[in-house]
């Protein structure tokens, strides 16, 4: 019985170690499970929380406490709503309630969140529920991702794409329009040649020649918003073509606006047409003085951008770029607005405004590969920023000349006082291949002559109010040595005088072929002395 019983003993014994094997087994499984829910929680790269039933934060996990820039205790202080952007905090209440009926199991949705520095962060939420042993939900399980960046880059891809296709409409048709303008221009030009000067006539075609002048205007315009402008980039400093637009600014922007012009950029060089970097800074000017209407101040500030691949605005490639801002502090701008302001002929400015400006701002900087954005809020004022490609400084200044050349190609200066003959003149000598830089009257051509600007010949009136022709001729060889020049009168007193005899004079009214001939030939002549 003893030994019976002692055997008894032994195997119990045994069955106890290996049933106590089994539960040490058991434990450490029991811990590796823990272990590894603990672990998937605290490190995984969305936001986790436990929220109860009460809306306060039980659990957050480090991802969370990092979106949302608090520390863990601090976020374990606070509830929801909390952290919620007031005007989000009624967008979970209803799909919550029905979790709290057990009417929906989870559900997911995108709000914005406030930060711990109160900035703003978009959120794509998933809640699901914890049930307790009656199937009663005790805790919401939240799952959180940051999606601000990815919806920042959807809407500007959008807004690009759907500039793009704009542009690439009014392009289409301002194209087409420019070409039959061409056609109604030169042909009233003919027939402006054909009539005499005192013929009645002359005035309608004046009317007719001014309107599609104006229309040509226009759609130059539209050209350039539908990036097939005709304009010369080269690599230009934009410093000092800011710094020399500063006159121009002050006065458009009047007294009580303060200008400040802050030059921060390494280097300044872009490639772009400066006079569309002109435009640019004026459209922009302009615009914050309409904002302004009781004073304020309008900046421009430059500086030199590295840009990394997370802070590259999608458009863009990583690199150096040149940033140019202006600022205002004006009536600024809401979000429906903020959409809109780049369109094609959108205006808040009820018969004063043609909304072209910021849309050519926009083909402006697209053509040159470069990125606008804003920032602005009602009553906040407005900041827009253009980044553009940095560019390799080039050593001497881009000479704006054209040498004469076999086929005409000359750069004229053209100085004529009656605007209508100017204009005829200006246009036979373009369809003739040259380049023309047009004025109404001496002083401004001896203006110019003072700038850098090269001219190849002067096609000037003999009678003008402040000073004749060959006044003006020997002023312009004071200044830049002795030039090709081409006298132009309709007076019978001037065509009977000894400026008849000179080699470059030319009767009004002239045919376009009789111009263009005594502009090749006075150019001939230059070259042969
Ligand atoms: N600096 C600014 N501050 C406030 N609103 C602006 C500013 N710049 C542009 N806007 C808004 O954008 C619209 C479009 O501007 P724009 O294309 O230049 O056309 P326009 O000036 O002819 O209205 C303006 O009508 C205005 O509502
Ligand atoms: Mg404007």
């Amino acid at each position: 019985m003893d030994e019976h019983g002692g055997d008894e003993i032994a195997r119990l014994r045994q069955r106890i170690e290996v049933l106590e094997r089994q539960l040490g087994k058991a434990r450490a499984g029991v811990h590796d499970r823990d272990e590894f829910l603990r672990r998937a929680f605290e490190d995984a790269p969305i936001g986790m929380a436990l929220v109860g039933l009460d809306e306060r934060i039980v659990e957050a996990n480090a991802a969370l406490c990092q979106m949302l820039r608090y520390t863990r205790e601090q976020l374990l202080q606070k509830t929801v709503p909390e952290i919620t952007h007031p005007d989000d905090i009624v967008k979970e209440a209803q799909p919550k309630g029905d979790m709290h009926e057990g009417t929906a199991a989870s559900f997911l949705i995108e709000k914005r969140y406030l930060r711990s520095d109160g900035s703003v962060m978009l959120g794509r939420l998933s809640v699901s529920a914890l049930f307790d042993e009656h199937a009663k939900p005790a805790y919401f399980i939240g799952q959180l991702e940051d999606v601000t960046r990815e919806r920042a880059l959807q809407a500007q891809l959008g807004q690009a794409q759907r500039l793009d296709s704009l542009a690439r409409l009014v392009g289409g048709v301002a194209h087409d329009f420019n070409n039959m303008l061409g056609v109604i221009l030169g042909v009233t030009d003919l027939l402006a040649l054909d009539l005499t000067s005192d013929d009645p006539r002359r005035e309608d075609i004046e009317v007719i020649a001014e309107t599609a002048q104006r229309a040509t205007a226009l759609t130059r315009q539209l050209l350039a918003i539908g990036r097939r402008g005709h304009g010369a980039p080269q690599a230009v400093d934009a410093h000092p073509v800011l710094e020399r637009a500063r006159t121009l600014l002050e006065k458009l922007l009047g007294e009580d606006i303060t200008l400040a012009i802050e030059l921060h950029a390494e280097s300044g060089w872009i490639v772009i047409d400066p006079t569309q970097l002109e435009q640019v800074v004026l459209n922009f000017a302009t615009n914050a003085r309409d904002a302004m209407p009781s004073g304020g101040r309008f900046c421009l500030r430059t500086r030199t951008r590295e840009l990394g691949r997370d802070d590259a605005p999608p458009t863009l490639a990583p690199g150096r770029y040149f940033e140019l801002q202006a600022i205002d502090t004006g009536i600024g701008m809401d979000a429906e607005l903020r959409e809109h302001i780049f369109d094609p002929f959108f205006t808040t400015k009820h018969g004063g405004g043609t909304g072209l400006g910021l849309a050519t701002v926009y083909g402006i900087v697209s053509q040159a590969g470069g990125h606008i954005s804003l920032a602005s809020e009602l009553d906040r004022g407005t900041q827009f920023t253009i980044l553009w490609p940095e560019a390799a400084p080039v050593d001497a200044p881009t000479q704006v000349t054209t040498a004469p050349n076999e086929q005409g190609g000359a750069h004229v200066l053209l100085v004529e006082d009656d605007a209508s003959v100017r204009l005829v003149t200006e246009r036979i000598l373009v369809r003739g291949g040259h380049r023309v830089t047009a004025v109404s009257d001496p002083a401004e051509a001896l203006a110019l002559a003072r700038t850098e600007l090269l001219f190849d010949i002067v096609v000037t009136d003999v009678v003008m109010p402040q000073m004749s022709g060959p006044e003006l001729a020997a002023e312009l060889f004071a200044l830049r040595g002795e030039l090709p020049v081409v006298f132009v009168s309709g007076y019978a007193k001037t065509a009977q005088s000894e400026l008849s005899n000179h080699p470059g004079f030319l009767t009004k009214p002239f045919t376009p072929a009789a111009l263009l001939a005594k502009v090749s030939e006075r150019l001939l002549a230059e070259r042969e002395v």
